[in-house]
């Protein structure tokens, strides 16, 4: 079995985004520009390096210009053409080629987990993987940590193969943290999960190895999103159905991203921030204006 194998994917993007209210007022927080791209595009555009072209997208309300964003536009593309603009052609190459993409909606805040449990008749009996739409893994190569994951995850006839990246043990209280005992974190080798918990109590963390927002699941997921119960809030949680998965003995393992792939998370101004400067000071077209505007404004401070 090859990684080939894996050409679907779901992208939760049904999130209200209150925390970055107003700017998500009437405005999805994945269309947000990292740049000159929105958040998501740069998620659709790792999916398709890694060769994953059936895309479904599970968004909400007030999410439309997702939709609009993601659909072919034959008389953008003729107009550009006629004008003789490649470069904005090449920043809609996303559009082109083999992709399909998906929508279906959440209609109510019930969980990251009922999200992508909406997937289930999409995936069918495959393998999928799991992008949330609000974080951006950015490096040479974005794909290359999916495409690694996928790899592994064949090759170890895994359940479940997570992405996760180490945090300051004071900010554990914000992510999925998973327990894979003695074992030290190496990137790149599959650490065995033996127990996984969503936003722990200050204080109680197994480990500071955070979830990342990259998973890749065989079709049990869907049986163990099945099985588990509402959290305290009402939402049924992702984490859950993993901790159901280890709890059954199913092979569930921990993928640390390796220091050369960074993941900004764009739920919050301060992360938002962060990925908009990284992403505009890299910028090939506009970076050194940025660079230069930023060196100005360091004389001062
Ligand atoms: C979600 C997951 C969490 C994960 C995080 C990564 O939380 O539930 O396990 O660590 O994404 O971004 P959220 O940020 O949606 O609250």
């Amino acid at each position: 079995m090859s990684s080939s194998i894996i050409s679907k994917a779901i992208i939760p993007a049904a999130g209200l985004g209150t925390r970055l209210l107003p700017a998500t007022k009437a405005h999805p927080k994945e269309m947000l520009p990292i740049g000159r791209k929105p958040a998501l595009q740069y998620v659709v555009e790792e999916l398709q390096a890694a060769k994953i072209h059936d895309i479904l997208m599970v968004t909400g309300r007030r999410k439309r210009s997702i939709e609009d964003h993601f659909d072919a536009d034959p008389p953008l593309v003729t107009a550009l053409k006629q004008a003789g603009n490649e470069a904005l052609l090449q920043d809609l190459d996303f559009l082109e080629g083999r992709s399909h993409f998906f929508f279906t909606r959440q209609s109510e805040p019930k969980g990251l987990g009922h999200a992508v449990s909406l997937g289930a008749g999409f995936v069918e009996d495959q393998h999928c993987v799991v992008a949330l739409g609000d974080s951006l893994i950015a490096g040479e190569n974005p794909a290359a940590p999916l495409l690694a994951m996928m790899q592994a995850h064949v090759e170890l006839n895994a359940a479940a193969m997570i992405a996760v990246e180490i945090v300051p043990a004071e900010e554990t209280f914000r992510y999925g943290i998973v327990d894979v005992g003695d074992r030290q974190p190496t990137p790149g080798e599959p650490m065995v999960v033996q127990d996984i918990v969503e936003k722990p109590p200050a204080g109680t963390a197994p480990s500071r190895l955070a979830v990342a927002a990259r998973y890749v699941f065989s079709p049990v997921i869907f049986e163990a999103l099945e099985r588990i119960v509402p959290d305290g809030r009402g939402e049924l949680q992702l984490t859950d159905a993993i901790r159901w998965l280890v709890r059954m003995e199913q092979p569930v393992y921990a993928w640390l991203l390796d220091p050369v792939h960074k993941r900004y998370d764009v739920g919050n101004f301060e992360s938002y921030y962060r990925a908009f400067i990284d992403f505009a000071l890299a910028d090939e077209r506009y970076g050194y204006l940025v660079r230069k505007y930023i060196k100005s404004l360091a004389y001062e401070f």
